[in-house]
């Protein structure tokens, strides 16, 4: 076996899961209050923009209330003192992850605190309403939507991310049900291409069969300890 020196690190919603934000699949999660082709769809925009512009100024504007957990701390931490590659790679649109100190994030899925104009295409810092339809800081035009990668729409930076998978050792999967694709199939990517797996999950996900490990539990109980036991090895 390969010395473990690039690691790809997948995180979910159940890595926010202890900091108050709700999933989307578990029981009460979003996806059971909101019909996803109601909120999360580029057709529900032009259909419903009020609708969808109203569900994420609920949740960007409950974003700010939370504070990261053990979790990401704990990665923060392995993230400054890894002397090796790392790449956190997030489907969550919350920042906790940057507000608990680390820096080798990418969102795959976008993110609550930017606006997106489909006039220019700018992407602005943003932590306020969309709904009165204020102007985009660029080019001045009201035509600002959620930066949310929507169901149908490519997710953000797939070739870093790629490229990333096949630099990596060593491939962990945080809190994610492994219902959503492209990301569910990160792990047979790394597997295919010689890496380990690791699934830390609060149970088995759709996908754990594919890999070598599984510890289960509450995402601030085994994501401190997993790190602990890297960073014992540097
Ligand atoms: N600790 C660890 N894991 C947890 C915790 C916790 N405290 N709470 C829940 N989980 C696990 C659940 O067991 C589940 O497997 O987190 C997972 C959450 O799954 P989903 O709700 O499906 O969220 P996620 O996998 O991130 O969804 C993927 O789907 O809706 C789209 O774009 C959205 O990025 C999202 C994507």
């Amino acid at each position: 076996m390969r010395p473990i020196r690039n690691i790809v690190i997948l995180t979910g919603a159940g890595v926010s899961a202890e900091s108050g934000i709700d999933t989307f699949r578990d029981a009460g999660g979003l996806w059971e209050q909101h019909r996803v082709e109601d909120v999360a769809t580029p057709e529900a925009f032009a259909r419903d923009p009020d609708l969808v512009l109203r569900f994420y100024d609920m949740r960007r504007s409950a974003v700010q209330e939370k504070e990261p957990n053990a979790a990401h701390r704990a990665l923060a931490r392995l993230d400054a003192e890894w002397p090796h590659g790392l790449l956190i790679v997030t489907q969550n649109v919350d920042d906790l992850h940057e507000r608990a100190g680390a820096k080798r994030v990418l969102h795959m899925h976008g993110e609550h605190l930017n606006a997106w104009c489909t006039a220019c295409d700018a992407r602005s810092p943003w932590s306020a309403p969309l709904l009165d339809r204020p102007p985009c800081p660029a080019c001045g035009e009201r035509a600002l939507r959620p930066d949310v990668v929507w169901f149908g729409e490519m997710p953000y930076r797939m070739d870093e991310i790629y490229d990333a998978l096949r630099a990596c050792d060593l491939f962990v999967s945080i809190g994610t049900s492994g219902a959503v694709y492209p990301a569910a199939g990160f792990v047979r990517n790394a597997r295919d291409l010689g890496a380990r797996t690791l699934e830390l999950n609060l149970e088995p996900s759709q996908g754990s069969l594919w890999f070598d490990e599984c510890r289960h539990g509450p995402a601030t109980e085994v994501v401190p300890a997993w790190v602990e036991g890297m960073l014992a090895r540097v």
